[in-house]
């Protein structure tokens, strides 16, 4: 009998060692080593000869790179506008996704009404390892799904599962989800580092060898992390996060890598009774505000992906009771605020190192650019000298170390967003201001902390 080897693979970067260790040395991360058992006949890669597209009998296998052939078959839609969105303009034949997100976050549902749909034009093959096919049958009904054409499969062993894609030949493989996969080849339970990582790596060869669009669903563990080693991240085309919880009944859909498309797209759905809905203005449901609005509170634009979006955000200033006064940002990064508010001191002459700082981003929006800093140094300032701002006024632009705004992208489409949902005055940099007037908007260019200061 072969001997069994034995290797030990970092949790974070995928690295193998031959020996266990406490510090990984390619990440230098601590503990995250752990040990798994490769199988006997195969090498984590060995390659498995699923049926080739085109034959392989050309003499040389490196080919000119402006000889390839570049009539690849067109993406096709989910049949989800805001899915699409994220994916960059709909699936790409062969390529692998991986969507990521809480349990109870959807990606059950987001999946069976996409494949339902789909199986309508193409051969789908949906793959449970989680939920029975009753209950998957029972939820498709409910929704009120085309379930004639879909084929579905219990099962976690992925030798089976790619065995049966290939009787089948779907266009399109769902895998709900790669962390209750396992494989024969591979000597440990099913969730653990090697195992996923074999599993994703058997479907992602599958794929890209047959042209299958394979959609993964992958669980994040409580830090927000992609449960299992994070290289696979690197095997895959793209990756997207569902996220918002069983408390809110928004559902962002984020992109974090896409190969096909720009990166950070944003994608918005409403939780109903009957599955997910596609969100078309996401402003509009970020802006509800209430009659009377509060000191603190202010509506930014933002620019997700290639659009913008109008949310509001709070702050709430008060005399701490600590000598060390707290710092809170939900859907903010803390260390930025940290920066802001020595900037707001430095440049606006605005002494906050007695006071409570909490600032909230509305609707559990995770704001990951710059261009939300004067909006939130502006409603800072506002809970700080307890003045209410104008209703109808909006906010952008990124302050620097120096106290100067600076400019963002795409100024002239976040003005043009804000018209629209009815704001009439906006606080910009100068470098964003409009060189056209834009009709019904008064617009304050900027280019000094002190002057939008004054400008409020
Ligand atoms: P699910 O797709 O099973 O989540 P995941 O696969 O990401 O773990 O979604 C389950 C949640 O969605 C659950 O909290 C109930 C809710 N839900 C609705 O509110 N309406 C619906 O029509 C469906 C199908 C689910
Ligand atoms: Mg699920």
């Amino acid at each position: 009998m072969a001997k069994q080897k034995i290797a030990y693979v970092c949790n974070d970067c995928g690295a193998e060692h031959t020996q266990w260790q406490g510090q990984c040395m390619a990440c230098n991360e601590w503990n995250t080593l752990s040990r798994i058992m490769l199988g006997a006949a195969t090498s984590p890669s060995a390659p498995k000869n699923f049926k080739p597209k085109d034959a392989q009998n050309s003499e040389s296998r490196t080919q000119v790179l402006g000889s390839i052939d570049l009539n690849e078959q067109p993406r096709f839609t989910t049949t989800i506008g805001e899915l699409d969105r994220v994916l960059g303009g709909g699936l790409v034949p062969g390529s692998v996704v991986l969507i990521g997100g809480n349990p109870g976050a959807g990606k059950s549902t987001l999946l069976l009404q996409v494949m339902c749909q789909l199986s309508e034009e193409m051969e789908a093959l949906y793959v449970t390892g989680e939920e029975s096919l009753q209950q998957t049958g029972m939820r498709a009904k409910r929704l009120g799904l085309p379930t004639d054409n879909l084929k579905m499969l219990a099962e976690t062993n992925i030798e089976e599962i790619t065995q049966a894609a290939e009787e089948c030949q779907p266009k399109i493989l769902v895998v709900d989800s790669i962390q209750v996969m396992h494989s024969a080849d591979v000597a440990s339970a099913p969730g653990s580092v090697s195992q996923v990582r074999e599993c994703a790596a058997y479907l992602i060869q599958y794929a890209k060898q047959t042209g299958t669009a394979l959609i993964l669903v992958g669980h994040v563990t409580k830090d927000g992390n992609l449960a299992g080693p994070k290289v696979l991240e690197h095997m895959i085309d793209c990756f997207m996060m569902l996220e918002g919880g069983e408390d809110n009944r928004y559902r962002t859909l984020r992109g974090q890598k896409n190969r096909f498309g720009a990166v950070n797209e944003l994608g918005v759905f409403a939780m109903t009774g009957l599955g997910l809905k596609e969100v078309k203005n996401p402003s509009a449901i970020f802006l509800a505000r209430t009659e009377e609005i509060s000191p603190g509170s202010l509506v930014m634009v933002l620019w997700e992906g290639t659009r913008p979006l109008l949310v509001e955000i709070q702050a709430l200033v008060d005399s701490s009771q600590y000598n060390n006064p707290r710092r809170v940002a939900v859907g903010l990064d803390n260390n930025r605020v940290a920066m802001l508010l020595a900037v707001l001191h430095r440049h606006g002459g605005l002494f906050m190192a007695d006071q409570d700082v909490f600032v909230n981003v509305v609707g559990g929006v995770k704001v990951t650019e710059t261009s939300a800093d004067l909006a939130l140094l502006l409603a800072i300032v506002s809970s700080f000298k307890d003045s209410t701002l104008p209703r109808e006024l909006v906010v952008f632009g990124e302050v620097g170390l120096a106290g100067e705004i600076r400019p963002v992208p795409s100024g002239q489409e976040r003005l043009q967003e804000a018209a629209k949902h009815g704001f009439t005055r906006a606080i910009v940099p100068k470098a964003n201001a409009p060189k056209k007037p834009i009709a019904g908007m008064d617009v304050i260019a900027v280019s000094k902390l002190s002057e939008a200061l004054e400008a409020l």
